[in-house]
């Protein structure tokens, strides 16, 4: 993957912000609040369709302008292509994509275009937060790759709400609750099945890669426990808990109940961890999930990398460095160049650097 060009309009505080990138190493330089994650946000747009730190995308368009747009130009597997991204100020938030100047009619048909992995500072929210965010990183880092596994998703949280709805009017025939079990079990069916997959290739990539972090110190494994493990099961707790389910309003069991333990036997990382041994946990998740890309894929995919190098350790930026080696392009923000230098001079690339000031980015001088 390579990012050749991308630009901005009125996104978040850049008006207008249109960069070349020359090279497979990019630094985004500036003080606090100018702008430099604001640019990583609008990369990782392209490859999960919303952006990793807010769920209103109103939010994303400059305060007071009626849209916001992005252009990006990237090659993948050899091609070259050009993604455009628009939304306008809506209550029915209209956001518009194009792929080669075609309007892409279904959002999950814009996936797995442009790969990348995001590494920033609330990750560590994956690891200290436990079940929902974890949900959240698994099936964002699936979807992206995954047009299929996005589409049952969509719809099982579409019939979700449906059947939760339904729950929660008064005096309801059963019949009009129980005409959702049927597709939630297929849905969730799927969906159990690619989750249990994907968990099982990424903790071995983790496991590896804590493995070196750690110096084997650590031997934690991510594991999948779904809340419902057949489409008999599921059936019958449907069923038997149909009761409990209107008297709270919500369907009880399914995989939004799904469980992702990391840590060992019966120990979550959440509550036993130190904070570097989440650190670690987080660098590992985020290495595996990369590595499970470019071996899909057979091609790195993009690395964006939000402030977190001076955080890390000496045995930790080393590890870092050889991922970048074997990475296609990687973008990074920091305050501090000077404090980033002993690690960045190891690294043998062609490197840019970009200063980013109050929503405006200008080349800087080289390192
Ligand atoms: N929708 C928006 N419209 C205009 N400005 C916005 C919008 N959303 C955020 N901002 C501004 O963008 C700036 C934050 O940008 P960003 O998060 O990219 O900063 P940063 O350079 O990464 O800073 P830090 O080093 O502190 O992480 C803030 O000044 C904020 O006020
Ligand atoms: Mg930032």
């Amino acid at each position: 993957m390579y990012l050749r060009r991308i630009s901005l309009q009125n996104f978040r505080n850049h008006d207008q912000t249109s960069l070349e990138f020359r090279s497979r190493l990019i630094f985004f330089i500036g003080n606090n609040g100018e702008g430099k994650t604001n640019l990583l946000e609008s990369i990782s747009l392209l490859s999960y369709l919303k952006s990793f730190r807010e769920s209103d995308e109103n939010q994303l368009l400059k305060w007071d302008s009626p849209f916001t747009f992005v252009r990006a130009e990237f090659e993948a597997g050899g091609e070259d292509f050009v993604f455009e991204y628009g939304i306008e100020k809506s209550q029915f938030k209209r956001k518009k994509i194009k792929i080669n100047g075609e309007v892409i009619k279904k959002v999950s048909d814009s996936v797995g275009y442009f790969r990348s992995v995001i590494l920033s500072p609330p990750d560590i929210q994956i690891i200290e937060f436990g079940n929902v965010e974890r949900r959240r990183f698994l099936d964002s880092f699936i979807s992206s790759t995954n047009k299929y596994y996005l589409n049952q998703l969509i719809e099982y949280n579409r019939l979700l709400k449906q059947r939760n709805s339904a729950l929660k009017r008064e005096n309801i025939p059963e019949r009009e609750i129980v005409i959702w079990n049927e597709p939630l079990i297929e849905r969730d069916f799927e969906i159990r099945q690619i989750r249990e997959q994907t968990v099982a290739r990424l903790t071995s990539y983790f496991e590896k890669n804590l493995n070196l972090l750690s110096q084997g110190k650590d031997p934690f494994r991510i594991t999948y426990k779904p809340n419902v493990s057949s489409k008999e099961e599921h059936r019958e707790r449907l069923a038997r808990n149909l009761r409990k389910d209107i008297a709270i309003g919500y369907t009880s069991c399914g995989n939004h109940r799904d469980e992702i333990p990391i840590g060992f036997e019966d120990k979550d990382l959440s509550s036993f961890g130190s904070q570097g041994q989440k650190r670690s946990a987080v660098i590992a998740l985020k290495t595996a999930s990369f590595q499970m890309i470019l071996e899909d894929t057979g091609e790195a995919p993009v690395l964006l990398i939000d402030d977190i190098i001076r955080e890390l350790d000496v045995k930790r930026r080393e590890y870092f460095v050889n991922l970048i080696s074997e990475c296609g392009q990687a973008f990074f923000t920091t305050t501090d160049l000077e404090g980033i230098k002993d690690y960045i001079g190891s690294l043998e690339m062609d490197k840019e650097i970009f200063v980013v000031e109050n929503g405006k980015v200008s080349r800087g001088k080289d390192v």
